[in-house]
């Protein structure tokens, strides 16, 4: 795992969108999957700003979900289909077609085979880009999620449920989510772990100084090679 450092958080938002858009330009029509939530807005933001210089095209992408609360969708704003499509996909216009997205008002157990069998037909996925949760958790794989499972239903962890309200405007409850899981993690030809600001600065330290467990879903990175940690100065003060 590489560790890049960046003095903020926009330079560091703005290398991992040149990355995405090298993977691109070599392969237009590559499978991308990226973490919503807070960690990628600013990668977005530049992908937005390049795609409208002309200097990338994404249409030929196809855009894979990652994760998704058990029991909402598009329509519930702090779902991860309404971040996407708000700060990514509809500035982007990407077509319907190209977004392969969990429903998370759908059987579950269903949307997770369907994204299962999309991958084993059509993966592995080209470019992953995941956030880092307080708890160390990629996606909804929390601590103690075997390196082994696909897309499967999570058990939200305490820390996951109570830090996952500052996306939602009303009060939300909460105790599974969706996910593909950390085979697709480690099978994906590039990831890229992203954290920023001081508030992740203690699990990144706990990172970095950890050998790979499943206690510490984040270690994945670790055991595998094209993969690599972005910080921000500050998500990297203690390391
Ligand atoms: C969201 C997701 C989560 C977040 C993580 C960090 O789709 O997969 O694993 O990436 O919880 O969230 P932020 O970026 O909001 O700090």
């Amino acid at each position: 795992m590489d560790i890049k450092v960046f003095p903020e958080y926009q330079q560091m938002s703005e290398a991992i969108a040149n990355v995405i858009a090298d993977t691109v330009r070599k392969k237009p029509d590559a499978i991308l999957c990226s973490a919503a939530g807070h960690t990628p807005v600013g990668t977005f933001r530049h992908m937005i700003n390049m795609s409208q210089r002309g200097e990338v095209s994404f249409e030929r992408c196809t855009f894979v979900s990652l994760d998704e609360w058990g029991g909402i969708t598009k329509g519930v704003e702090g779902s991860c289909k309404d971040f996407m499509y708000k700060y990514l996909f509809d500035p982007l216009k990407i077509k319907e077609e190209n977004c392969i997205f969990f429903n998370g008002c759908g059987i579950l157990e269903k949307e997770c085979k369907m994204m299962n069998t999309y991958l084993e037909q059509n993966g592995p996925i080209d470019f992953m880009l995941l956030g880092i949760g307080m708890n160390g958790h990629l996606g909804f794989n929390e601590p103690g999620t075997s390196f082994d499972t696909y897309a499967h239903v999570a058990p939200l962890d305490k820390i996951t449920i109570k830090v996952g309200k500052k996306y939602f405007l009303e009060e939300m409850q909460f105790s599974v989510g969706i996910t593909l899981g950390m085979k697709h993690m480690k099978q994906a030809n590039k990831l890229v772990l992203a954290a920023n600001g001081t508030k992740k600065a203690d699990i990144i330290k706990k990172l970095v100084e950890s050998e790979p467990n499943d206690m510490l879903p984040a270690t994945l990175a670790k055991t595998r090679e094209n993969s690599f940690l972005y910080l921000d100065k500050e998500a990297a003060s203690k390391i």
